[in-house]
């Protein structure tokens, strides 16, 4: 049922906040489990906290965050309405990219917020919850153009916010992937 999704969502998300598995633990400010409706029907998957995330606790606050608000918004959607999470849970020093050592121990985190969660669509921002969902090596070009699934959940990939703030040429296609979003998952 629904209040039993949140609790149990809640009492996960408290059973892991404390985590010291990797060396993030001991340089982030704040962990960054998520944010959204725990009886979302779409699920946005984004890389790993950020500089602001990681002061806030709370993912996609930042700069990209301000776009993603933007294209939910766009399809009548809102960060109330949807779940927002990354694969890693917290800030990677000077934003370098997720460690494979980083992403390992942190999965098991992701796959299970994704489970208790259970939504129809999880959305992909960038390749990276893609490679670590799918093990897949892939390109973004030729996943996003493919229908894929995990866990039997319907699974799509498009760009990252930050990648549309530095190239807006971008944008028409995630605009696309956007309106796919609208048409097939909301209100369906
Ligand atoms: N970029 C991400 O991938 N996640 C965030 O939470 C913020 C920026």
């Amino acid at each position: 049922s629904k209040n039993s999704n949140e609790f149990k969502l809640n009492a996960y998300l408290d059973s892991i906040k404390d985590c010291m598995e990797c060396s993030l633990g001991k340089s982030r400010n704040k962990i960054v489990l998520g944010m959204g409706d725990p009886n979302a029907d779409i699920v946005f998957v984004g890389e790993a906290p950020g500089k602001e995330e990681d002061i806030q606790g709370l993912p996609f606050v930042g700069r990209s965050g301000k776009l993603l608000d933007k294209m939910l918004e766009a399809i009548d959607l809102s960060r109330k309405k949807v779940y927002i999470l990354n694969v890693l849970k917290c800030r990677p020093p000077e934003n370098r990219d997720p460690l494979p050592s980083e992403i390992e121990k942190c999965e098991k985190y992701l796959k299970k917020q994704l489970e208790i969660i259970n939504p129809k669509l999880v959305v992909s921002l960038g390749r990276i919850s893609a490679m670590t969902l799918l093990k897949t090596k892939e390109s973004l070009k030729d996943l996003r153009e493919q229908k894929l699934s995990y866990e039997g959940i319907d699974f799509l990939v498009t760009y990252h916010p930050a990648a549309l703030l530095r190239n807006p040429n971008l944008k028409k296609y995630a605009w696309e992937d956007f309106k796919l979003i609208r048409d097939n998952y909301i209100n369906g």
